[in-house]
């Protein structure tokens, strides 16, 4: 037994997204991993239930990523693309731009390159903008996101998203504003897939059009469905609505898919899967199978050819990272993309979701649960929260599924699952039996 409890060594690394004191004074520790499994320090197994933080797409250890990856830090390990170029970088732009989403006379095939999905929204509302800008329409410089939306963490990317406790303490940009969030527990409680009522929420970017005036609107952003903030499903027609709506007032249509890329639903991307297609799309996590860190923004043509103006030798848009297009995680995403098609993973969930979605609701009847909602590979269980401890059910639930061999993540009292789409039936019998009890167990 390793017994790290409140150790020096824990001291140095301030921790993202965790109550650190809390943690380092019981802390859980993995140590390896492979396939659907973590082993703790302690050599005990853990069935990941949740693809690392919905990013292992493919399930650990891949050999073929590893081994892509050491090849390329050992022919370049790193070279700037701010004017110069390296050959994987478009080799990997062109292998994304051939599954790219297309409809409605788009095709997403243009690629930008940055470092994390936060690093991606931020760059999709600079694309937004100075696109708005290069056709003749500055005036539209103000962002729109949704309530209960998670968009990272960077100042775009929060300004537009709607999670209080990552937005209170910090400045926001001018002018960003929100729709409605579309979970309505109380008509579409326990809906499979789908829910059938909140469709016409999507007006509410009629009424910001209303209230802003669109001419003053770059973009609006949301997840197709959104995930960090408690899996919430779009109901029915909600998303061609929107859509809709976007396209009449000249507003931008943003998909961030940095969860539902690469294969989460059944179809290699959200936008496919419900037969939306907007403007731009935010990836990153499943595009390198969480290997290297890396996003990428998928434009459409028509938004790359609308910056591809002025004077030949003039930079068309000032942004771009260090990292943009580092040659290690192009290796890694290509590796990503090869087993992705050998494995036919990107609609493998679409083949899974039936049995997932009956293993997922008959935890309908454990102690507290008030809702389940379940699309493709992922699902969310909403227990009911202790009074004045919202998020402590679920974090006990959390804690315990751990000690068990489990991982699930929590937000608030939302239970989210996201197991890698290699997931077997009996694995996901597994992690339903582990949690049922788990739930059952949390007083
Ligand atoms: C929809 C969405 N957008 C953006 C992000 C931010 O990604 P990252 O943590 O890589 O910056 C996340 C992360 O969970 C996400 O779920």
């Amino acid at each position: 037994m390793t017994d790290l409890t409140n150790s020096p060594k824990l001291d140095s690394f301030w921790m993202p997204f965790t109550a650190n004191r809390q943690f380092k004074s019981a802390p859980r520790m993995l140590a390896t991993a492979e396939g659907m499994y973590y082993t703790d320090v302690d050599g005990n197994s853990v069935l990941d239930g949740t693809a690392g933080l919905w990013c292992v797409n493919a399930g650990h250890g891949r050999k073929q990523i590893a081994s892509a990856v050491e090849k390329q830090l050992s022919t370049m390990d790193f070279a700037p693309t701010f004017q110069m170029g390296h050959n994987i970088a478009f080799d990997f732009a062109t292998r994304l731009g051939e599954i790219a989403p297309r409809g409605d006379g788009k095709i997403l095939d243009r690629v930008f390159f940055t470092g994390s999905g936060s690093e991606s929204v931020d760059t999709a509302l600079k694309i937004a903008i100075a696109y708005q800008r290069a056709i003749g329409q500055g005036t539209r410089t103000r962002v729109i996101g949704r309530e209960r939306g998670y968009h990272g963490v960077g100042f775009g990317g929060i300004s537009v998203g709607g999670l209080v406790n990552n937005r209170r303490v910090f400045p926001l940009l001018p002018g960003a504003d929100h729709l409605r969030h579309t979970h309505d527990l109380e008509k579409n409680a326990f809906s499979k897939g789908q829910p059938e009522h909140g469709a016409e929420l999507a007006d509410d970017l009629e009424r910001m059009v209303a209230l802003h005036g669109a001419e003053t609107i770059a973009a609006v952003i949301v997840e197709p469905l959104a995930g960090s903030t408690g899996v919430l499903v779009p109901p029915k027609g909600y998303l061609e609505r929107l859509a809709a709506i976007a396209k009449k007032h000249g507003i931008l249509l943003i998909f961030d898919e940095v969860i539902t890329g690469f294969g989460r639903l059944g179809s290699p991307f959200a936008s496919d899967y419900f037969g939306v297609t907007p403007d731009l799309i935010t990836t990153a996590k499943g595009l390198t199978n969480g290997a290297i860190p890396m996003g990428a923004v998928f434009a459409s043509r028509h938004i790359y050819d609308g910056l591809m103006h002025g004077p030949e030798g003039a930079i068309e848009l000032f942004h771009g990272y260090t990292y943009s297009g580092h040659p290690a995680a192009c290796a890694a995403g290509i590796a990503t993309l090869d087993i992705y098609a050998e494995e036919g993973l990107l609609t493998r969930a679409a083949e899974l979701a039936d049995d997932w979605q009956e293993a997922i609701h008959s935890l309908k009847s454990a102690k507290n649960v008030i809702d389940i909602r379940t699309l493709g590979l992922v699902a969310g269980i909403e227990l009911s929260s202790r009074d004045g401890a919202v998020g402590a059910r679920a974090y006990d639930v959390f804690t315990d599924c751990f000690r068990k061999g489990l991982l699930i993540r929590v937000t608030g009292d939302v239970i989210a699952l996201s197991p890698p789409l290699i997931v077997s039936k009996e694995e996901i019998g597994k992690i339903v039996s582990i949690l049922g009890d788990a739930i059952n167990r949390a007083s």
